[in-house]
């Protein structure tokens, strides 16, 4: 070999592709010793070699033996290659027997069948969070307990050489479940993977002292079966809804994430809210509509209207069923829907959905007054109900730990107050044309959400901001008789989010509406429904529309109403 010479030009050798040539050099000679051990080399650097004074510069190109130094250099280098090798090489090895080990023991466990003892009592099917003292006794050291028989699916697994834990869900609770014995030596067991469904059964019993479970128990299984397997490896849960794993991935995995605890709790406490919103309207006699989602009039202004095509003629996804709720007021009384509204949000704030669920309300016969009230007794009704489920307060206390009921009556304060407050704050008016300074705000501006937002949080209390100028507010909204400026209209501003409510009386009088849809350019031939209402027996009322997603993000403390909905839908996504 050492008569055979290997070439290295440090300048222009390329070590991934050289064979060692003249031709084909490497470039370096650790490099050239790995691929030709005990080879004689020949170096050269053949662009930046050093030259002898008066020399040929041609001479760079010439051949030369390396260095003393340059080959102790390189072969401790090589010494350190060759411990490197060796050391992966029993890696490889030692990780090979490894699993070579366990796929012997899986074969094995293939071969243990798992056999229910027909001589057990027969169980009881319960779900995870039943307590029920008639339907199942808790076993102890000295008594048996009830053999119950239970689904769900692996929350969290944690194996220890004899004994696997499972932690168990479905949806109402959680329970630890034993395995031990024959159990954990089937290949179900051994491969066991989060979210797999399974059914198991056995024996409940109390916790031994000291152990922490919920619900202060456990199973011990005798007997379970795999439902169905969930993928595991790359595809596993944990690694498709990481920790850290940026918003469009969670959003993509949405299906995934709502498996987790917090998105299931905030499933859990909109369920919650929205029995209570219909508890609360139950106990103040006001009744439930649906009204229609596809329309052909807007309430909120044309500039965020979903268009489609309905047989040839446009229509709209509704906006808000304010003017249908309107409409049922003489047959009905006082009436609600919890519906969907569509709103073609062109920004991507983080209370903004271009379909969110709007809960809203329409009061008969009553005065701007009444409307207030109403809207804080229905809130802190729905906040009482929502609270006083312990479940679902232990929900929302482990999401929000801060939340606390809001002290009633709600602050009151009227627009051109607040447009004073935030003076006085330096709060600026950011909501400017392009090119200008924000600027103090003046009467008139419609308080922007960053604004609007830092006041709330600054009075860290709901807030009811009434009397806004007819000029940045609907049609449909009647004058203050006290002051003509301004509107009969309110927003609820929560802190953290801000506005949650839009409310206000209606204008009633026939001529008025009519005067008002002129000055908005708005026709009125395909409001005649609307506007008949004013013809029929017309009557002082009010109402004011809610938005779910952002009274749960105010209640369990989420930055985004996007983390309140099941699929939340927004500018560019429609999907899952
Ligand atoms: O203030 P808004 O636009 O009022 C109305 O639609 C009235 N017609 C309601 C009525 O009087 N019946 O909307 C009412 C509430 C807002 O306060 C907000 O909570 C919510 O609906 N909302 C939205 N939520 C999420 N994303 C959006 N794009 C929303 N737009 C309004």
């Amino acid at each position: 070999m050492a008569d055979q010479h290997i070439y290295i030009d440090e300048d222009v050798g390329k070590d991934e592709t050289a064979n060692g040539t003249q031709d084909v050099p490497y470039k370096t000679l650790l490099q050239a010793m790995i691929q030709h051990p005990g080879a004689s080399y020949q170096t050269r650097k053949s662009e930046t070699g050093t030259v002898e004074e008066g020399a040929d510069p041609s001479s760079r190109l010439e051949w030369k033996a390396p260095t003393k130094s340059a080959m102790k250099k390189a072969n401790n280098l090589y010494e350190a290659h060759k411990k490197k090798q060796a050391k992966a090489g029993d890696l490889a090895l030692r990780e090979k027997a490894e699993a070579d080990k366990r796929q012997a023991v899986l074969e094995e466990a293939k071969k243990v069948i798992l056999e229910e003892d027909k001589s057990l009592p027969a169980p009881v099917r319960i779900k995870l969070d039943e307590t029920d003292p008639s339907k199942i006794t808790l076993g102890t050291k000295d008594s048996p307990g009830t053999r119950i028989r239970v689904l769900g699916r692996v929350h969290h697994l944690r194996s220890q050489k004899d004994v696997t834990f499972v932690t168990l869900k479905d949806g109402y609770g959680l329970m630890q479940c034993v395995f031990t014995g024959k159990l954990t030596k089937t290949y179900a067991a051994m491969t066991l993977t989060l979210e797999t469904s399974l059914e198991i059964r056995g024996q409940l019993m109390s916790l031994p002292a000291g152990a922490h479970a919920p619900l202060n128990r456990e199973l011990h299984a005798d007997f379970f079966s795999v439902i169905g397997a969930a993928v595991g490896d790359k595809d596993a849960i944990t690694n498709k809804v990481t920790q850290d794993a940026d918003n469009q991935t969670l959003l993509d995995n949405r299906h995934l994430v709502l498996r987790g605890e917090n998105a299931s709790q905030i499933m859990k406490v909109r369920a919650a809210v929205l029995r209570a919103f219909r508890k609360a309207y139950e106990e103040t006699r006001t009744l439930e509509v649906t009204p229609p989602a596809f329309v052909q009039t807007s309430v909120e202004g044309g500039a965020t209207l979903f268009s489609l095509n309905y047989y040839g003629q446009t229509a709209y996804l509704t906006q808000s069923s304010q003017l249908y709720l309107e409409t049922c007021l003489p047959s009905m009384g006082d009436v609600f829907c919890i519906s969907p509204s569509f709103r073609a949000e062109k920004s991507l704030t983080r209370r903004h959905l271009s379909e969110y669920t709007h809960i809203e309300g329409e009061l008969d016969f009553i005065t701007f007054e009444d409307l207030l009230v109403h809207i804080e007794t229905v809130i802190t009704r729905v906040i009482d109900i929502t609270l006083d489920d312990p479940i679902i307060a232990g929900y929302i206390k482990a999401l929000n730990p801060k939340f606390e009921r809001p002290k009633t009556p709600f602050k009151r304060l009227r627009y051109s107050d607040a447009i004073e407050w935030l003076n006085e704050h330096n709060i600026l008016n950011e909501d400017v044309e392009e090119g200008e300074q924000p600027r103090p705000h003046v009467f008139g501006d419609d308080i922007a959400e960053a604004a609007e937002r830092k006041m709330t949080d600054i009075l860290n209390v709901p807030i009811l901001l009434t009397h806004f100028p007819h000029e940045i507010k609907s049609f449909y909204m009647p004058r203050d008789p006290e002051d003509n400026r301004v509107t009969e209209s309110v927003d609820v501003l929560m802190p953290g989010v801000g506005e949650i409510v839009g409310g206000s009386m209606r204008i009633h009088d026939y001529e008025e509406l009519m005067a008002a849809f002129k000055r908005h350019g708005i026709p009125t031939e395909s409001y005649y429904w609307y506007t008949d209402q004013r013809r029929y027996g017309t009557s002082p009322h009010g109402g004011y529309g809610l938005g779910v997603e952002r009274f749960l993000a105010w209640m369990c403390g989420r930055f985004t109403v996007r983390e309140c909905c099941l699929y939340p839908r927004f500018m560019g996504r429609a999907t899952p």
